[in-house]
């Protein structure tokens, strides 16, 4: 027999008079140890032998201190006595579960969870659950997976709903160095692991990594060489575009036009804009057939002058590594067949080149999950807030026309990708420069890593007040506040990293001790 409510270690106790039923102050009983982070229960104030849990949230000591206390202290002499220390608990509502033989089975979804609203009894006995209890008070009854241990016992096994997460997404913060990319790539190889090899589905994952981190080996085993790609940015060339102003501006350079201002290159414009197709190629080959036709017949002033740009194309064009590169749809394909297609940035030097294929790459997943109900993709996007910006945030891209094309993607994606089959996983650094689309749509979903102060306000508006304890958490542990967990309530857990980041870049100490 499973023993809920196992230890009575205090009663509820209120100095003010008043008892609520979303927070209780308890005393606790001499010898008992309590800590934040602790669940702990009541008995339901009107249904028989239900539990109802709270969680820990404050743990002060009243003492009533007399006049002279302060003096014996700074005499050197302070009494020290202990029997005068009332040491309390403030607690918050976690919910109780209606039907008590579904909760001890461990079959409770997270919907099965509901509020106390009614009153509590003032002087009720508060106690602490077994540890079955707690375990299966945690655990989903769906498929899901594990993310670390809660602290403060370290006991029990923090998990993550998997449909949940899928409708929901994932936000991962934390100042640099604190564990993002370590959470990240553990979260993406627990969900593949689990889909792969219990589920025996077939997952897609899309990684964007700015700092080429990601290929670690046990990611790669876990899929099998031949389910993961690795390409760099600079090796995928954007020749076909679907956004005519894009595709005027990139002409317009490759025609060697210093912008729009001139008569021929209005003419480029307006004959590219008259183009009864939809697919556009950045080549002079497509130029030639498509475009050129639409000039002599409808711009002839300016004919000529084109035709001597096209040749200086067509020769520049012939000469380049272009026929090497990958086609946007050749990723497409890719993400398609792979489980694993990791877009590294680590190398470009062209952002405003790796900005659109981003861009493209996202919009062409998107669109080929909409038009393809057999199809799904995880976008796992580290370092977010370069690419999603908020006003006056950061981009590493030159040109703010490019930026803001990718953020609303990245935005759409966001808003209307999970149920149209697109989940987005981001994790930043920043989270008060990335855009508050991003962080309003994925924080259901959010794990705080510590971060700095000028980050905090935009974590507690998603956490809550609960949130300035990030602060003081060590490299690798986090808060997380998540829907796709049973316990809505922010706990805080070591992540269990299942994987870690490869590290790339070499700093000047490394090189600087270096012997070869
Ligand atoms: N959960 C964890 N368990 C054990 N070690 C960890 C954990 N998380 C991070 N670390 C350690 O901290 C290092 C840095 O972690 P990671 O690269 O994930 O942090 P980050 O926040 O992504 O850093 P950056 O700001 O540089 O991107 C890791 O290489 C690893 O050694
Ligand atoms: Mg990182």
């Amino acid at each position: 027999m499973v023993e809920i409510f196992e230890k009575k270690i205090g009663y509820i106790f209120s100095e003010s008079g008043l008892y609520e039923p979303h927070m209780i102050t308890f005393t606790v009983e001499v010898g008992e140890k309590i800590e934040i982070g602790d669940i702990i229960c009541i008995r339901h104030p009107s249904k028989n032998n239900i539990p109802v849990f709270y969680q820990v949230v404050e743990v002060p000591v009243r003492r009533k201190a007399r006049d002279y206390e302060e003096d014996l202290a700074r005499l050197g002499q302070p009494l020290i006595d202990e029997s005068r220390n009332y040491p309390r608990a403030r607690a918050k509502q976690i919910g109780y579960v209606e039907d008590l033989d579904k909760l001890l089975r461990g079959e409770t979804s997270i919907d099965d969870l509901v509020m106390l609203i009614e009153h509590i009894k003032p002087l009720s006995e508060v106690y602490r659950p077994s540890d079955e209890v707690i375990e299966s008070l945690l655990k989903p009854n769906e498929p899901s997976i594990e993310v670390g241990l809660i602290y403060p016992n370290w006991k029990h096994t923090y998990y993550l709903s998997l449909p949940r997460l899928m409708r929901q997404g994932l936000l991962v913060v934390g100042g640099v160095g604190t564990g993002k990319t370590t959470t990240m790539i553990t979260l993406i190889y627990r969900v593949v692991d689990k889909i792969l090899n219990e589920l025996e589905g077939k997952p897609h994952v899309l990684i964007i990594d700015k700092d080429g981190e990601y290929g670690s080996r046990e990611l790669i085993e876990l899929v099998g060489r031949d389910n993961y790609i690795h390409i760099y940015i600079d090796d995928i060339s954007e020749t076909e575009y679907l956004d005519r102003k894009l595709y005027v501006s990139q002409l317009i350079s490759k025609l060697g036009f210093p912008d729009l201002r001139s008569k021929p290159a209005k003419a480029v414009q307006r004959a590219v804009m008259e183009y009864g197709g939809d697919r556009l190629e950045l080549t002079p080959e497509f130029f030639e057939k498509e475009i050129l036709p639409i000039i002599k017949s409808k711009h002839r002033d300016s004919y000529s002058d084109i035709v001597w740009r096209l040749n200086i194309w067509k020769k520049e064009h012939s000469g380049g590594s272009g026929g090497l590169k990958l086609a946007l749809s050749d990723v497409l394909k890719y993400i398609k067949e792979y489980v694993i297609v990791h877009i590294d940035l680590s190398t470009t030097r062209d952002f405003n080149h790796a900005y659109r294929v981003l861009d493209s790459i996202l919009y062409l997943v998107y669109n080929e999950a909409l038009n393809d109900p057999g199809f799904g993709c995880i976008v796992a996007i580290d370092e977010a807030h370069l690419y999603a910006p908020e006003r006056g945030g950061i981009s590493l891209a030159s040109d703010e026309e490019i930026s803001k094309k990718l953020r609303n993607t990245i935005h759409l994606i966001a808003t209307t990708g999970p149920r149209n089959g697109v989940t987005l996983f981001i994790a930043t650094q920043r989270p008060s420069l990335i855009s508050k689309t991003i962080t309003t749509q994925m924080g259901q979903n959010i794990i705080a890593h510590r971060v700095e102060d000028v980050d905090l306000e935009r974590v507690e508006e998603i956490m809550g007040e609960i949130a300035h304890r990030v602060t003081v958490l060590p490299r690798g542990w986090a808060m997380i506040k998540a829907l796709a967990s049973k316990i809505r309530e922010p706990l805080i857990v070591k992540i269990k990293a299942k994987t870690y980041p490869t590290s790339t870049g070499k700093t000047a100490y490394d090189r600087f001790i270096s012997k070869t």
